[in-house]
């Protein structure tokens, strides 16, 4: 019987036929974007952590149409801007969470404002944010963000966890809680991220203990005579990008965080709600971007395959050196040998590769390709370097196929240019 709603989705499961149509129909480089998925990603979510207040990370894709399917299925929205409170209340969200990481003023006059209207929460992650504030005639929803000295994540560019920009040091945690509640702050709770990508024994390991610090210093701001009532642990939830790698155990992870927080106090008014706040788990595996190949050519070392997406389109393999899983999705595909390449986009930087010396199908010219998890950070960290518009996305909806967003032209490029 093949599972309802599977923990995960990979490459090979979505249908080559309808890719190419697809491609065929609105040209390439294409995301697709699978809402049904991202229901089941939702649904998968909130019945392993039933009681938490799951916030989507909307930086992992704040495209409108996934942002009102997340919306609807209930959570609400971990914000890092502005720009990401605004289409998340646009979107529906009836639950912000602005984490405010150096925010500039022009954000914190916006969100202010906002918070006015709606359910925003702000997450401070240095005191003198409270000053800026203050300054803005605002007290409200306010959590406080530790720096739990604990880092996690697939890449040392993603362990915010560590990293002193993010976040009040641990040891001074609860003296900023106290100083918020006296100056009449609606102090909420308290927040941190560990980093992002979770997947493995070690960065679960190190999300317990920022868990478990976390629950101990709820008890400490207790003592001074501050009650929270929700410990956010952050997001960072990691999927498999490679064949090898298992997808996380949602459930043992809920179990495992609930027991570190209750393993530090039980007595009521130290019992806190958990928080969450996943980007990726909710979009990666619901995302493919389609693209062509423009050329092959056979080098010494390897069969290069040049196709019409690169690292404007995609940048995680650039930045992190991270991993996509790239499928042909040419029809005659498992007829075809097996060849070493190494796939690279148009843009001239020796990074522009999306992946190296992997063995595929050998690729024709024209050949259509796809590449997996595309979902989160995927169109979200796209640029227009070298004058490259950006891709259109396709919302699969209900067996339905829509566009979302619309190729980007050049003339779009220049938009915003002054008239000479
Ligand atoms: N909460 C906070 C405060 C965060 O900083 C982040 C991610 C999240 C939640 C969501 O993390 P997630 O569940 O998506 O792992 N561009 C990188 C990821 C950067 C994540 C930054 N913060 C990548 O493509 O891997």
């Amino acid at each position: 019987v093949a599972a309802v709603n599977p923990p995960v989705r990979r490459l090979a499961d979505w249908p080559a036929a309808d890719l190419r149509d697809l491609a065929t129909e609105h040209g390439t480089p294409l995301y697709v974007v699978d809402l049904d998925r991202v229901r089941e990603n939702a649904v998968r979510l909130r019945q392993a952590f039933l009681d938490a207040e799951i916030s989507y990370a909307v930086k992992a894709n704040a495209i409108g149409s996934v942002l009102e399917t997340i919306a609807d299925a209930g959570l609400g929205a971990e914000c890092a801007s502005a720009g990401e409170v605004v289409r998340a209340l646009e979107a529906g969200f009836d639950r912000v969470r602005y984490t405010a990481v150096n925010p500039p003023a022009r954000d914190l006059d916006r969100v202010v404002d906002l918070a006015a209207d709606h359910e925003v929460a702000i997450t401070i992650g240095a005191s003198d944010t409270l000053d800026r504030l203050a300054e803005r005639g605002w007290t409200g929803e306010l959590f406080v963000r530790v720096n739990p000295g604990v880092g996690a994540g697939h890449h040392e560019k993603v362990r915010t966890g560590t990293d002193p920009k993010f976040g009040v040091p641990d040891e001074r945690a609860a003296a900023v809680v106290s100083e918020a509640a006296e100056r009449g702050f609606d102090v909420r709770g308290l927040h941190a991220h560990a980093g992002s990508g979770i997947l493995n024994d070690d960065d679960l390991d190190s999300h317990r203990a920022l868990v478990a610090r976390m629950g101990e210093l709820v008890s400490e701001v207790a003592d001074a005579g501050v009650v929270l009532d929700t410990v956010n642990v952050g997001g960072g939830f990691g999927v498999p990008y490679r064949e090898s790698e298992s997808p996380l155990d949602l459930d043992s992870l809920a179990a495992a965080t609930h027991e570190a927080l209750d393993s530090v106090d039980g007595s009521d008014d130290r019992d806190p709600a958990l928080g969450i706040e996943p980007g990726r788990y909710l979009v990666a595996d619901a995302g493919v971007l389609v693209t062509r190949a423009n050329t092959v050519k056979s080098t010494p070392e390897t069969t290069i395959v040049g196709v019409d997406c690169g690292m404007t389109d995609l940048l995680r393999p650039a930045l992190y050196d991270a991993h996509h899983a790239i499928r042909l999705l040419a029809p005659d595909a498992a007829e075809r040998g097996t060849v070493s390449t190494t796939v690279v986009g148009p843009v001239c930087e020796s990074a522009d590769a999306l992946a190296r010396d992997r063995e595929l199908p050998a690729p024709a010219r024209d050949d259509l390709l796809a590449v997996g998890n595309a979902g989160a950070y995927g169109y979200e960290m796209a640029s227009t370097y070298n004058s490259r518009p950006r891709p259109a996305v396709i919302a699969l909806d209900d067996g339905e196929s829509r566009v979302c967003v619309h190729r980007e032209t050049i003339d779009d490029l220049t938009r915003l240019e002054v008239d000479r």
